[in-house]
């Protein structure tokens, strides 16, 4: 069989790619419309692993590209524009992440595709969304990237219903680990650990006591694995609450393996009192451990000591 992972060579992807490599038997496939060799370099040469440049918004592209292969088992769809570029592209945005959606659930429909994995995210929520927020939490977003969420989680409702394509998303918490790179609102957090792990400074730019939910990526990949082929997944929405943590918090943890630590404060602030606004909306669903038996396993302390071990180790992870 073979899988196909959209966005193959972007963070999350690309970590998924390696574990689907590594625990499966599959072919795999990476869609990204750009390749980031250095993401994929343990893998890029093994014969089961399948490079296509694409563009998953170009219908006839897509449509092209899934003709050559009839066996595909599970498409995870995570080729994505990401913010800030969502906020000030908006025809881009719709483009990738709407349409680009429209494209992967449609070929699944026409070329027998049975299962559709998709990464959705926290901002689907708006600043005033009732707490706690579950799974069935009205969803008003305030940012294009939030609306193409919503968009895609829609159509992908539509074609589970309607058109026999079991689509399953996942909403995720500020996934951090090594390697991420981008300038979304969350990558402060992965800044204070990666740079002093690479010996740079690290320059944080939100106040020290703005908290985030985060999830671990090596705790999310597993479970994402795991949901290819799964039999039994009863919803198609599944939020990951992600576990708070503040800027300081994170810093005085990486100071705990590195004392000397570079970690300076520049607080922008609109993305502070973004960040502020988002602070309010703690979750409270235990779906995705009742159902999927989802549970993280590092604490805060030991993502900080395991994501520095591995920049350290490995030429993969430095940016
Ligand atoms: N990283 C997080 O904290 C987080 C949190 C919630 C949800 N997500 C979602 O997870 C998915 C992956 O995020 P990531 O952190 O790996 O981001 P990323 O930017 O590292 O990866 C996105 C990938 O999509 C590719 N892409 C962009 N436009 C494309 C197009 N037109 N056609 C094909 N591929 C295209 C990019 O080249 C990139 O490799 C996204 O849908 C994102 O919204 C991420």
């Amino acid at each position: 069989m073979v899988i196909m992972v959209t966005g193959g060579t972007g963070f999350i992807g690309s970590f998924l790619a390696k574990e689907l490599i590594n625990s499966t038997s599959e072919e795999v496939i990476l869609y990204d419309f750009i390749i980031n060799e250095k993401r994929i370099a343990s893998i890029k040469d093994n014969p089961r692993v399948i490079i296509i440049k694409g563009d998953v918004s170009n219908w006839a592209e897509v449509n092209s590209q899934f003709e050559k292969f009839d066996e595909i088992a599970t498409i995870y769809h995570f080729g994505s524009l990401m913010p800030p570029l969502t906020e000030s592209e908006l025809t881009n945005a719709f483009n990738v992440n709407i349409q680009g959606t429209f494209n992967i659930l449609e070929c699944a429909r026409l070329f027998n595709i049975p299962q559709v994995i998709y990464s959705s995210s926290g901002a689907i929520y708006g600043p005033e969304v009732e707490l706690p927020v579950t799974e069935h939490s009205y969803r008003d977003p305030w940012t294009m990237y939030g609306v193409g969420k919503v968009c895609s989680e829609v159509l992908g409702s539509f074609y589970h219903r309607r058109k026999g394509v079991k689509f399953t998303s996942i909403r995720f918490p500020a996934l951090i680990g090594p390697g991420r790179t981008g300038k979304g609102m969350t990558i402060f957090a992965n800044n204070i650990i990666q740079y002093p792990a690479q010996g740079e400074k690290a320059i944080c730019n939100v106040e020290e006591d703005i908290a985030v939910p985060l999830i671990y990526i090596k705790d999310s990949i597993k479970f994402l694995v795991g949901l290819h082929n799964h039999e039994d997944i009863p919803e198609h929405t599944y939020n990951i609450d992600g576990v708070w943590v503040e800027a300081k918090e994170l810093a005085s943890f990486v100071r705990q393996e590195i004392p000397d630590a570079l970690i300076e404060y520049d607080p922008d602030d609109e993305l502070t009192f973004m960040l502020r606004s988002w602070s309010m909306m703690k979750g409270e669903s235990n779906a995705i451990l009742d159902d999927l038996g989802y549970t993280p396993s590092y604490t805060p302390e030991e993502m900080v000591k395991d994501f520095i071990a591995e920049v350290r180790t490995n030429d993969e992870y430095k940016i």
